[in-house]
């Protein structure tokens, strides 16, 4: 699925006056305003109703143009950005003085990458800039992987959705810091930290209570609207309650009202893709409650459990 040009010379009209448009990545879609224009960072976080104390990630055209947008590329952080860009990869590193404060939280470091999704990219080129984007959900919702789910989100909020198909990762980037003296990973996400770890050697990662290394990591995130346990089929199921189990790979279907299997013949990538959309459409079926089956912790299953953590802290 791709726009045609007159919808991204359209895109590319109302990002340059300052507006925000919904655009398709390979992780998820994003919410993107031109990175240097302050009043489109605004615009971002009141359409998102996201709390500013959240810095952006700024997408770049390519790896060359990053050098604007960081006063330091140090050769650990370019060898991952040779090796992963485009990709869903996000590095943070000391930013330019250039770029506004809206868009780092006032912090002294920049998140950057370049997406890999097709349409992503030719608008970059086109528009020729960076464009600051966060997932295009409401704050703390469930990231959209279809130009649908935006719609649903954030529907007559904004002047228009780029419709680029569903995403093929399906979770957002992983963020490598470079701002401490080792890289740490600040996020997991669709690059399996191992795969990192594979070129660079070893990365920290485990909770960072300084927000001015990973902000934004707020215990709850990715909530649907019901309620979501984590299940390992150890305890009982509630009784009296319609229940909706996501489960990774077990097809089982006793008990439960809805059971949707991300990947029957266990795939963490296939899971992965699935994740979000999955997780919207059991959370609006006539279920009263969530269940979800942990995946084994490794690779993209890493990234999977920290979302399902977050989805379910509220509980
Ligand atoms: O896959 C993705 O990264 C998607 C697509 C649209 O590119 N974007 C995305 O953005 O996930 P968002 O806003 O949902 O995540 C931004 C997160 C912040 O919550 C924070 O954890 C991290 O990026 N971040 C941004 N700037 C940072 C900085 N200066 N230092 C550390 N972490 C930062
Ligand atoms: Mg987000």
């Amino acid at each position: 699925m791709q726009p045609d040009t007159d919808t991204l010379n359209k895109a590319v009209a109302l990002l340059r006056e300052g507006q925000v448009v919904a655009i398709p990545t390979e992780t998820v879609y994003g919410l993107a305003g031109d990175a240097r224009n302050p009043e489109a960072l605004a615009r971002i976080f009141s359409v998102k109703e996201r709390p500013h104390f959240d810095p952006l990630i700024l997408h770049s055209p390519s790896l060359e143009a990053v050098t604007e947008v960081v006063t330091d590329f140090p050769p650990t952080a370019r060898r991952l950005a040779e090796k992963f860009w485009p990709g869903p990869l996000t590095l943070v590193l000391p930013k330019a003085l250039w770029v506004p404060d809206l868009a780092t939280s006032g912090l002294p470091s920049v998140a950057v990458r370049v997406p890999a999704h097709p349409v992503a990219r030719e608008l970059l080129q086109k528009f020729d800039g960076f464009l600051a984007a966060p997932s295009a959900n409401r704050f703390g919702r469930i990231s959209p992987t279809t130009a649908q789910a935006v719609n649903d989100e954030l529907g007559g909020r904004i002047p228009l959705v780029l419709d680029g198909g569903p995403c093929q990762n399906g979770i957002e980037s992983t963020i490598i810091s470079f701002i401490e003296g080792q890289p740490r990973c600040v996020r997991l996400g669709a690059l399996p930290v191992e795969e990192i770890e594979a070129v660079i050697g070893p990365v920290l990662t485990g909770p960072v209570a300084d927000a001015r290394i990973a902000p934004g990591n707020l215990a709850s995130h990715y909530a649907p609207r019901k309620p979501l346990y984590i299940w390992d089929g150890s305890n009982t199921l509630p009784r009296g309650k319609r229940v909706g189990w996501l489960t990774f790979k077990t097809v089982k279907i006793t008990g439960f009202t809805n059971v949707r299997c991300l990947s029957p013949t266990g795939d963490l990538v296939e899971a992965a893709s699935r994740f979000f959309q999955t997780l919207r459409e059991l959370d609006s079926s006539a279920v009263d409650i969530i269940l979800a089956e942990p995946f084994p912790e490794q690779g993209l299953g890493r990234a999977l459990n920290d979302r399902l953590r977050r989805a379910s802290s509220r509980s």
